[in-house]
């Protein structure tokens, strides 16, 4: 083999095998990912059965165009009817659809009947607004049950729905809003952040003052703070309130544009990343049968994710409602009005499936382990984790801290691209290892590669690689194909490329590596971020760590790290004493060739508004550079406070 494509340094042996009672019933067993194997097509074709379609398709997958993939070709459904009108129809109106807990404290209890009407008055207000089949729609709503509501209304009348998180600023909206020409606006006037109203609506008024294609802007009464208002805008009490309960469905093709979601990673201008109605919920619904092993009748589910990203969408959103499932929605933040409000939620709720980011998990390392141990979390049966690698560490820690060591991680391995999980453990099945992702999902066929696209033996590293079409993936960016297959299909012939690096280990298991554009050059190895962090968050002081490549006249590139204590390491982990014992350690776990040139002690990180370490910045920092675009990090400040506690960084301009 040429050189290899990246170094696979860390060892992990720990294994947590399934627990037998939920081996007994499981939804999905072993045999599933043969029978998958022997019929791809086969396979879906039959997950697609758990939906009602108005019309059968007539071919499951058409990939004569690649790579634009047609999938239940000739199929009609409605998202929504799905999602809450057949419920209904089957006699579970009364089933709680979502228990939603705002953040001072108040609750509203949605059933599937409630949702049905709430929804069909929805979808009566868009069409009297005007909105049409094909129009786009963009949603910028706090976590209230009106946001859910608005997506399932405009899948209803086959109006496309952009969802934009609502922390993003007026620009970022602007942009989104344009690039869809959505015709309306749904908002709020505030929403509660950390025991405060923290205002929406003047920021849509910002946007919309440039978007000449909004006609009008709906806004959701939620805070009761004041608003400006336009002629433009309706409240929701008035135009909603007053629509009938009661509207009919009409089927949409299969193909039919459900939403535009924009990703800009971090970095680059957004993608509309576009997802269509039959093969999207079939993929979502199945998998979140699969993974989570849910029992609609008994299970509480809680994916604490904003329904302003995918994972809110596929697993708040489109795959619990298409199971019937109860799932708690939570409108604020972890830490109001104290940092146990959480695992209260869980308590209140007896929440028996919960799914959660490693960027929060490390963050209640951080906070300590005797708060979540204040709180009855026994209800939970199954934990998951989604967003960015989990650190052997972390994954224990969560295993045994909130999962009392008895429920299985399932660490699921998706994008806003591939619209669902498509690497993950089937939590009956698989003998789970800390910070691996696994296998691919029975009906995927996904792969690790080199650089020319071979696929790697067991124990190498290299590209994580999609090899055959799938339900959910992506159709195209919204109105630039030629973007969608440069971005995606051209890196390896006929192969999607996700953009992360991966390894297999000796059992041919995935452990994901982070993003490529992330991976280090250190005399000729390329190195994992993502396997240094992890040496590092594996020391018992440290609760989060993030890594980057230097310049380095040496090595070509050197490992710069930054670590946050965890909240009980005590006060000397501010001194030189404290960064030997970890720059050794990290030697020890990895060996010498991973040793950090230099680690800083931080107070916090910079990340993206949905958790993710942006190393770009930290790489800004550790080559004494002024830094580049800071738009999308959550809080700017917190690279005024890494600069300042590194005199060595500054910047000498
Ligand atoms: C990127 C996609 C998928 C929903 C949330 C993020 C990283 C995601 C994992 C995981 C390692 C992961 C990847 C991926 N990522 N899940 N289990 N292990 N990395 O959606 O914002 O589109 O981000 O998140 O780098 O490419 P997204």
């Amino acid at each position: 083999m040429s050189q290899e494509t990246l170094s696979n340094l860390l060892q992990e042996n720990r294994r947590f095998a399934p627990p037998p009672e939920l081996a007994a019933s499981a939804n999905v067993t072993a045999q599933t990912y043969e029978e998958a194997a022997a019929d791809r097509l086969g396979f879906w074709e039959r997950q697609a059965e758990r939906l009602t379609w108005a019309k059968p398709w007539n071919e499951v997958l058409d990939w004569s165009n690649p790579p634009f993939a047609k999938w239940f070709v000739g199929g009609e459904l409605n998202v929504a009817y799905n999602c809450v009108d057949r419920h209904v129809e089957a006699g579970l109106g009364d089933r709680v659809a979502y228990h939603w807990e705002g953040e001072p404290g108040d609750t509203r209890t949605l059933t599937y009947a409630d949702l049905q009407r709430e929804v069909a008055k929805a979808a009566n207000a868009l069409l009297e607004l005007g909105v049409r089949k094909g129009d786009r729609v963009a949603i910028y709503l706090p976590m209230i049950p009106e946001l859910p509501i608005s997506m399932l209304a405009c899948a209803r009348i086959g109006a496309t729905h952009s969802v934009v998180f609502a922390g993003f600023s007026a620009e970022a909206l602007r942009t989104r809003i344009a690039d869809a020409q959505a015709k309306v606006v749904i908002t709020a006037d505030g929403q509660n952040r950390r025991g405060k109203h923290a205002a929406l609506k003047p920021t849509v008024d910002d946007a919309v003052a440039s978007t000449p294609d909004v006609e009008h802007v709906l806004v959701v009464r939620r805070t009761g703070q004041e608003v400006a208002h336009h002629e433009r805008d309706v409240w929701w009490h008035d135009l909603v309130e007053r629509q009938s309960t009661e509207h009919t469905a009409e089927p949409h093709d299969a193909e039919h544009p459900l939403y535009i979601l924009y990703t800009s990673g971090t970095t680059g201008k957004p993608k509309g990343i576009l997802h269509t109605s039959g093969g999207y919920l079939t993929q979502v619904a199945y998998t979140h049968h699969a993974v989570f092993d849910l029992k609609p009748e008994t299970d509480v589910y809680w994916c604490s994710a904003d329904i302003g990203w995918v994972t809110g969408h596929s697993y708040i959103v489109y795959g619990p409602l298409a199971n019937g499932a109860t799932s708690v929605i939570y409108e604020g933040t972890p830490d109001t009005p104290h940092q146990g409000r959480w695992w209260e939620i869980i308590e209140k709720y007896k929440v028996t499936l919960f799914y959660t980011a490693p960027t929060a998990i490390r963050t209640f390392m951080k906070w300590g382990e005797e708060i979540p141990a204040r709180h009855d979390l026994s209800s939970l049966r199954l934990i998951g984790s989604v967003g960015e690698p989990i650190n052997p560490e972390a994954y224990v820690w969560y295993r045994e801290r909130i999962g009392a060591g008895r429920c299985p991680v399932v660490d699921t391995w998706w994008q806003t691209e591939t619209g669902g999980i498509m690497v993950s453990p089937l939590p009956g099945v698989t003998e789970g290892k800390p910070g691996a992702a696994m296998r691919p999902l029975p009906g995927i066929v996904a792969d690790v590669v080199d650089d020319q696209g071979q696929s790697v033996p067991n124990g190498g590293g290299g590209f994580l690689v999609v090899k055959e079409p799938w339900p959910s993936m992506l159709r195209t960016i919204w109105g630039d194909d030629e973007r969608y297959v440069k971005t995606y299909w051209s890196r390896f012939e006929g192969m999607y490329f996700a953009g992360d690096g991966a390894k297999k280990d000796d059992d041919g298991d995935f452990w994901l590596l982070g993003r490529v554009d992330d991976v280090m050059l250190v005399s000729g190895h390329n190195i994992s971020t993502t396997e240094v962090e992890s040496a590092l968050v594996s020391h018992p002081k440290v609760a989060e760590a993030a890594v980057t490549g230097a310049t380095d006249p040496v090595t070509g590139q050197a490992i710069v790290a930054f670590v946050i204590p965890r909240g009980n390491a005590g006060a000397d982990v501010d001194g030189e004493e404290f960064v030997a014992e970890l720059r050794d350690h990290v030697a020890k776990t990895l060996g010498p060739i991973a040793k950090p040139r230099q680690i800083m002690v931080v107070p916090e990180l910079p990340k993206t508004r949905s958790g993710k370490i942006m190393r770009r910045l930290l790489r800004d920092v550790a080559e004494n550079r002024s830094l580049g675009d800071v738009t999308t990090l959550t809080d700017s400040s917190v690279m005024d406070l890494i600069s300042t506690k590194l005199p060595s960084a500054k910047s000498e301009d």
